[in-house]
């Protein structure tokens, strides 16, 4: 319960809107993994990593992953709920050629958003608390990809 509490108190302390917050963590995340960039069907259109992060489309995924955690979040005294969402969504990840191991790249680049953006509000436990529920997430995901 502890740990839920300051999830959720971490989570909404990041303020309403969650996509700058999505940024870094992307940012972050083809910094650690530039492959990944690739992978998005309309990175094309645009140059550098920063501008392509700022394209539309970009920003748009960007949200939606943040919905995720967000429902996630709101949903942590039942996370089975999300279940078959979450299978689904590792399905269609697999299906755009997104690598299993890479969801563990994206949770590392989440606890290091979460870092720049807490502070000294980021401690060991609250890391570990986001670890455990980040790795319920990506379990189901990683079912979904395999089925
Ligand atoms: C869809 C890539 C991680 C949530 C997509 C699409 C791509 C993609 C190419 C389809 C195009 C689009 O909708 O923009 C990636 C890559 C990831 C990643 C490279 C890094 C490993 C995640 C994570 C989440 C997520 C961790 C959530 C926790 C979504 C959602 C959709 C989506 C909600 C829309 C699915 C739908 O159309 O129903 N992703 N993704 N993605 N992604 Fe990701």
């Amino acid at each position: 319960e502890k740990e839920k509490e300051m999830i959720r108190d971490s989570w909404e302390s990041l303020g309403r809107n969650k996509v700058p917050h999505g940024m870094v963590m992307f940012s972050r995340l083809f910094e650690l993994e530039p492959a990944l960039l690739g992978l998005f069907q309309y990175n094309t259109s645009c140059g550098s990593t920063q501008d392509c992060l700022a394209s539309p489309e970009f920003l748009d995924h960007v949200t939606k992953v943040m919905l995720v955690v967000d429902a996630a979040v709101s949903h942590l005294d039942d996370l089975l709920s999300l279940e078959d969402f979450l299978l689904n969504l590792g399905r269609k990840h697999q299906a755009v050629g997104v690598d299993t191991q890479s969801f563990a790249v994206v949770g590392e680049s989440l606890l290091y958003m979460l870092q720049c953006a807490l502070g000294e509000t980021y401690t060991a436990p609250l890391r570990q608390a986001w670890l455990n529920m980040y790795s319920v997430v990506v379990s189901a995901m990683s079912r979904g990809w395999a089925q």
